[in-house]
């Protein structure tokens, strides 16, 4: 079926659809009183009170195993910061895993209209990359000593971020292009978190590590280019088939 982003429909959801209740609407927020008690003080109230009981979302894990955390204590003696250093890898691994799983739902929507614009086995490439990407940071996290496969509070937190990129992606009604702006929110905070890892692995005395992501963030740097370019081709294709001639 074919279908575009920004087609014109019977879509009633603004005011101008009823001029007539819309004026009733003002009408009564100016003379009446508000129907409900309180303004936005009780909810800042309560979720203040969840906050002060709340105990952060999980921890870091100690090391596992006698091996680990042997080889741990030998290389985390170099930085100040290791937990936050496992974290962030751990919060990176999870992000990558998302963005391979990202690119495998968006390559489903790959249809043959786009393929002059946005080749699919470019896609596929991209995918293998994200994929490649989560290898190496469970490499780097066992090198460490930690366990790749926790659950740290960056990975969770990454986890939840990007539970609408996936809902984006994968709701069946969103067309290709919809789908590729998904991807590239999820690029941009890629290429950030390959930059900010690579600055805490140096100032962590990991020059070794630093050095392998910095690869990966110039992979990324591709990823990014690509996706920016695909997004503005497409929503200029469609301009262009929505224009009035
Ligand atoms: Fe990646
Ligand atoms: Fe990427």
């Amino acid at each position: 079926m074919e279908r575009t982003s920004s087609k014109m429909g019977k879509n009633r959801t603004g005011v101008q659809m009823s001029p007539k209740a819309t004026e009733a609407m003002l009408a009564f927020t100016q003379q009446r009183q508000p129907t409900s008690h309180g303004d936005e003080s009780g909810i800042a109230a309560l979720r203040q009170s969840y906050i002060e009981e709340g105990d952060g979302v999980g921890s870091v894990p100690l090391p596992g195993t006698a091996k680990g955390m042997l080889k741990s204590g030998a290389k985390m003696m170099t930085g100040s910061r290791p937990q936050a250093l496992v974290d962030k890898l751990a919060e990176r691994l999870a992000f990558e895993r998302t963005g391979t799983r990202l690119y495998t739902a968006l390559i489903t929507k790959h249809r043959s209209d786009v393929e002059g614009q946005v080749p699919i086995d470019q896609l596929v490439r991209f995918r293998d990359d994200e994929a490649q990407h989560v290898a190496l940071l469970a490499e780097a996290l066992q090198q460490l000593g930690a366990d790749p496969t926790a659950q740290t509070p960056g990975a969770d937190l990454v986890g939840v971020e990007s539970m609408g990129l996936m809902q984006a992606i994968t709701d069946p009604r969103t067309t290709f292009a919809q789908s590729l702006h998904a991807i590239l929110v999820a690029e941009l905070a890629d290429h950030e978190g390959w930059d900010l890892l690579i600055a805490l692995a140096e100032s962590e005395g990991h020059k070794d590590l630093a050095q392998r992501f910095a690869a990966a963030l110039d992979e990324e740097q591709t990823h990014l280019d690509h996706v920016r370019r695909w997004v503005s081709a497409l929503t200029m294709g469609e301009a262009r088939v929505g224009a009035p001639s």
